[in-house]
């Protein structure tokens, strides 16, 4: 264990009933060894300013609330280590995440967000023949989901995108990955409607392949590989919602082990 050491975090501050424009202002106190971002709000709320205001619930990078721009970048408050990021004076800066409205402090406005959540259907549609048991879904079709089902919302990819920001009719990373791992489970009865949805003029040729979203991420997901493989499934709906027909004829059916 290190010892403690005195650090400046700049935070940026906002109150709608008193702010005209976010500030900064500056919070020094003794870091602990093994402090995490949110750790560091935390100590500084209880103890410093009751009045910092920032989002949080589970502190085990599982329920994305607490997204908020460190050093520039979009992380996790909770899974980010405050050493590593601190410059040669012990300072760390934190901001919301950007191209949201500001609501106070910390805490932005997601309004956006989930609108084009929504949009995309996120939800499972599985065919009207539900088995007793259980659906068939070989290792293979598990891998091509590209472990996007581990998506936490966070928001993170969503406000680094720079359509998002001058555009909040795009449906984003966050929607268009969602649809990527609809798309790509056999069990989905929609596939079609999804590819109409997405093949739009909002939609993945909206996404200008700036890549800040991959930057994002906090669990190391790749919302421009999916939003790339989603437009090539545009091109070929008729072909991939007869293909889905013929699969879900056999969904109930044992896997066969790949030869
Ligand atoms: Fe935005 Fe990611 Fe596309 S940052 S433009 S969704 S590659
Ligand atoms: Fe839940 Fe950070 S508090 S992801």
């Amino acid at each position: 264990m290190g010892a403690n050491r005195t650090v400046t975090f700049r935070i940026k501050r906002f109150d709608p009933e008193k702010d005209r424009k976010p500030h900064f202002q500056e919070f020094r106190f003794e870091l602990q060894p093994g402090m995490t971002v949110l750790d560091s709000l935390l100590y500084i709320k209880a103890e410093i300013d009751g009045s910092l205001t920032f989002r949080y619930s589970c502190r085990s990078a599982i329920c994305g609330s607490c997204a908020v721009r460190i050093n520039g970048r979009n992380r996790l408050a909770c899974k980010t280590q405050v050493e590593p990021l601190l410059d040669r004076k012990g300072r760390l800066t934190i901001e919301p995440l950007p191209y949201l409205p500001i609501l106070k402090d910390l805490v932005v406005d997601q309004t956006a967000f989930w609108e084009q959540y929504e949009r995309v259907k996120p939800w499972l549609v599985p065919p009207d023949e539900v088995p007793e048991k259980e659906f068939r879904v070989s290792p293979e079709e598990v891998a091509a989901f590209e472990d996007a089902e581990i998506c936490i919302m966070c928001g993170a990819c969503y406000s680094a995108c720079t359509v998002v920001a001058f555009n909040k009719k795009y449906i984003g990373p966050h929607a268009l990955l969602k649809t990527f791992l609809r798309v790509m489970d056999p069990r989905d009865s929609i596939v079609g409607e999804r590819l109409e949805i997405v093949g739009g003029s909002e939609g993945v040729f909206r996404c200008h392949t700036i890549f800040n979203c991959i930057e994002a991420c906090p669990k190391g997901l790749n919302p421009t590989k999916a939003i790339e493989t989603l437009r090539k499934m545009v091109q070929k709906r008729d072909q991939i919602v007869a293909a889905r027909a013929e699969r879900q004829k056999h969904l109930t059916e044992p896997i066969r082990p790949a030869s």
